[in-house]
């Protein structure tokens, strides 16, 4: 086992190649906790035994802010030394029974990893190593145990007693005290460990499996709460019943609960038969909640209940390898959201939505100082590397190897990893060979080493691509050339295996049949070409006039793709094309085109226009398209981020970027003024309150027209629009219609703001959530000659904030440092002097929080100067502050290198 930091204190990278497996394991643990919040003790008991396979070493056991009160091997006091924050016992028995007895303090417990109190109520956090703030132990994954688990507490303040597996014993203990036992059927990793203790509440639901086996399933919540699970539970039970049907995996405990926390570094924990989740992925209402939350809620639900078998079933053998189980459960929740749309249609709505996140977030953190393959070579901080790369692009990768063995070879090869591998500790690699071997005969097959570099490689691949029309011959020849951008330490990049779908439209938008040179007939009108060399040629042949290339349809991989679109395609590929997700993509190239040579002209002035009459007559066509869903014009009508836009420009000046991006904007909202009009009509009433994909897609599109609406009516001076955006938040009859609305009116800088977002809080004050709404939603405001910096300094001021608080800091401070790219990137770089200010006060209190905020600067090297150099400052500041986290350390550092 590796110490984490050196001689000098600084601290060491964790290596791959370095991995080696454990010198002992741990069978049993046997736990008791005596909960108080300044002091809690824990006794551990632990079986544990030489590892006969590897070399002898002394027993090295992880700890982190224990107090260690006594050691006993066999029952006999033993001795021991400590190396740092490691317990180490020499001379041991080959197999012996541990106890160890240590204190630790929940209530003082700010980082939110180990044991901590929140809002009176006790919770872990042990992924990725958090055990070790609980107990000494071997906390890594690969070291798996049967766990019973004896709590006592204080029953008054602690009615309710939770940990993982099944409740085998309960009752009274004197001093007005309680207890329960809880054994957990299945072996697991010590990330997986939880417990819950305090004043909780419940809503029960007991569903019986298509094999007959019953199981009880609940979730908890604070006593007001209780009104707002529903949609938890139904979520739940919906998640159980897609991970039989698709997949055939069924819900292995008699109990499954979910616990809710206000106070939560991440989003949720799949802690084995107990999942914690953020509040913010468990409670909804009508009343206090979005459709995207509702969404989100779905989709969280389901990626933690996915985990209980692709994560702890068959878990990761080292950290190294967290996609195995990250972007395999990603890919599983992106799945189950696609297939509970009754619509076609909404399915593409959600593969859109979805390639969003990837391309503005993970594009840009793999050309970024922070670049990581899938599976990572070294980390400092492992929980620096909970990242979208690890997520979104592990989901990719899983995606593309579906798309290589087709949807039913792809759930084969699913049950041959669980065959395989149930209760292990596996890597990517056991995983990707399950796939290829359950389809001997798939290109994947073929492919195996090649495809996985994916995993080994960093950096996002280019796809460049050519087209050839040779009319007399009729055929379409397809150049497809791939390279892959440097990134730290990979100068180099081998070729990709790259799924590329693809269909050909002609000019008047019928799709035509893909006949490849030297096949006897076509074979449809969308199929995979598999690229694995540098530059290969796909000949269509049989045409009789040039096509218009469709080209990654489905973003079938995740890769740029560069082709040289005439506008007259694009706009023909945005009219016609039958793949949902080049049609948006259409757009986007479109607009983002229209915004880039904006930015590049030195002459371009502010004010005059920058989209051209047939880009807008093409939105307005999608706009009053009788057959498109409401859901899809409202991507296809929203242009590029600014981060996205920023993200094509070698050197970036945010100010300029955001300024042509609101000019396209307005402009969008001037020309279309009508029919945004039309188009708020049609959509502004959606009946009943549901948050299915048909009618919030109705409402995203109502509430995009009303903030174009607001938009036109400051440049015109019309009172009318904000007026009836002010009635439309106040008579809102759920909360999606009534933050749009406030939006609009925010966006816009209507005065009419100030009086709804008063209204808004005082409505809303007692509801945690809706208030980190109201926080975000002026951190995220437009600036109006550098207001909003000084409005924030304001909310940090507000008797409701509290930097303590993740999802608070969150809405305050993200949203302007990560979310807020025209107020942030001031000229002044009082932006940034306030950013490094706040990662500093942060790192103190919540190390990883603080380490997220610090990765608002990741691409600050592309910045035009001032805010190049001032940036750089900013960064240099944090690092040298003196005890610096490692986390925090670990991003700055990168940053500089
Ligand atoms: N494993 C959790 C998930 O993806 C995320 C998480 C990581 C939560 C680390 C807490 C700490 O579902
Ligand atoms: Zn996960």
């Amino acid at each position: 086992m590796l110490l984490s930091r050196d001689a000098q204190g600084q601290p060491v990278a964790i290596r791959r190649e370095d991995y080696t497996a454990p010198a002992w394991w741990i069978d049993t643990v046997d736990l008791t906790f005596d909960l108080e919040p300044a002091k809690t003790r824990v006794l551990n008991k632990m079986q544990v035994r030489r590892n006969p396979e590897v070399p002898a070493e002394p027993l090295r056991l992880h700890g982190d802010e224990l107090n260690l009160a006594r050691v006993l091997v066999n029952g006999q006091g033993a001795s021991f030394r400590m190396e740092g924050s490691e317990l180490v016992l020499d001379g041991l028995p080959d197999a012996f029974a541990l106890e160890i007895f240590t204190t630790c303090c929940p209530a003082k417990n700010t980082k939110l990893m180990g044991l901590f109190v929140s809002q009176d109520t006790f919770f872990t956090q042990c992924e990725a190593e958090g055990f070790r703030r609980i107990t000494y132990f071997l906390d890594r994954p690969d070291v798996m145990a049967s766990y019973s688990v004896l709590l006592r507490a204080d029953k008054a303040q602690y009615p309710v007693l939770l940990s993982n597996g099944n409740l085998v014993e309960e009752g009274d203990l004197p001093e007005g005290r309680h207890f329960t036992r809880w054994v957990d059927p299945f072996k697991k990793p010590s990330y997986l460990f939880a417990l819950v203790a305090g004043k909780l509440v419940s809503r029960s639901q007991r569903i019986k499996a298509r094999n007959g086996r019953e199981h009880l399933l609940q979730v908890y919540v604070r006593a007001g709460d209780l009104d707002k699970t529903e949609h938890a539970m139904r979520s739940l039970v919906n998640s159980i019943v897609w991970d039989e049907l698709r997949f055939g995996l069924p819900l292995d405990l008699d109990r499954f609960m979910i616990v809710a926390t206000s106070d939560f570094n991440m989003g949720a924990m799949e802690n084995k038969g107990l999942n914690i989740f953020n509040t913010k992925y468990v409670l909804a209402s009508q009343a206090t909640a979005t459709d995207a939350d509702f969404a989100n809620i779905e989709s969280v639900v389901g990626h933690e209940y996915f985990h209980n078998w692709t994560g702890d079933r068959v878990t990761c053998r080292d950290w190294f390898q967290l996609s195995l189980k990250e972007g395999l459960t990603v890919f599983r929740d992106q799945e189950f959201s696609m297939d509970l749309c009754a619509e076609p249609s909404a399915r593409a709505v959600k593969r859109i939505e979805d390639v969003r996140v990837l391309r503005s977030a993970q594009f840009p953190e793999d050309a970024g100082p922070m670049a990581h393959p899938v599976r990572p070579d070294s980390y400092i901080e492992i929980s620096n590397f909970y990242t979208v790369t690890i997520y979104e692009k592990g989901a990719e990768v899983v995606r593309m190897m579906q798309t290589l063995v087709g949807r039913a070879g792809f759930t084969r090869g699913m049950q041959l990893y669980f065959d395989r591998h149930d209760g292990q500790a596996v890597t990517c690699d056991d995983f990707a060979q399950a796939i290829a071997d359950a389809n001997p005969d798939s290109e994947l097959a073929r492919l195996l080493p090649q495809f996985k570099r994916w995993y080994s490689q960093a950096g996002t691949p280019r796809l460049a691509a050519t087209g050839q029309w040779d009319a007399q011959a009729g055929r379409y020849t397809l150049q497809l050339t791939q390279s892959c951008p440097p990134t730290p330490g990979q100068e180099h990049k081998q070729p990709f295996v790259i799924p590329v779908n693809i269909g050909l439209v002609a000019a008047d938008g019928r799709a035509l049949a893909l006949q490849l040179e030297g096949e006897p007939a076509p074979q449809g009108e969308s199929r995979t070409l598999v690229l694995s060399q540098a530059s290969e040629q796909f000949v269509f042949t049989g045409l009789s006039a040039e096509p218009v290339p469709s080209i990654l349809r489905g973003f079938s991989a995740p890769v740029i793709l560069e082709f040289d679109f005439s506008d007259a395609q694009l706009l023909t590929l945005l009219a016609h094309d039958g793949d949902p997700f080049n049609r948006w993509e259409a757009a986007q190239r479109l607009g983002l085109r229209a915004a880039l040579a904006a930015i590049r002209d030195p002459q371009h002035a502010a004010g005059t226009p920058v989209l051209s009459a047939q880009f807008l007559d093409a939105m307005r066509e999608v706009l009053r398209h009788p057959q498109l869903d409401a859901a899809f014009k409202e991507l296809v009508l929203t242009l590029p981020t600014e981060g996205y836009i920023a993200e094509q420009l070698d050197v970036v000046d945010p100010q300029r970027v955001h300024a042509v991006r609101e000019a396209m904007r307005l402009q969008l909202a001037t020309a279309l003024a009508a029919d945004w009009q039309w188009a708020f009509e049609e959509n502004s009433d959606t009946g009943a309150y549901s948050p299915d994909p048909a009618s919030a897609g109705r409402r995203a599109l109502a509430g995009l027209a009303l903030t174009q609406l607001c938009l036109a009516a400051r440049e015109s001076g019309d009172p009318v629009w904000p007026g009836k955006t002010l009635q439309r938040f106040k008579n809102a009859g759920n909360m999606t219609d009534r933050v749009n609305a406030l939006s609009a009116l925010v966006v816009a800088g209507h005065p009419l703001a100030q009086q709804a977002l008063a209204r808004f809080h005082a409505l809303f004050k007692d509801e945690a959530l809706v208030i980190d709404k109201w926080f975000a939603l002026q951190a995220g405001a437009p600036d109006r000659g550098g207001d909003v910096l000084p409005l924030v300094r304001q909310l940090m001021k507000h008797p409701d904030f509290s930097i303590k608080n993740p999802n608070r800091a969150r809405s305050v401070i993200f949203s302007y440092c990560s979310a807020n790219p025209g107020a942030f990137h001031r000229p002044d770089a009082a932006g940034y002097v306030w950013w490094s200010e706040r990662v500093i006060e942060l790192d103190a209190i919540n190390p990883q929080v603080a380490a997220r905020l610090a990765r608002a600067m990741d691409r600050w090297s592309k910045l035009a100067e001032p805010y190049r150099t001032a940036a750089r400052e900013a960064i240099a500041r944090v690092a040298a502050k003196p005890e610096l986290s490692k986390d925090t350390l670990e991003v700055v550092t990168r940053a500089l290198a």
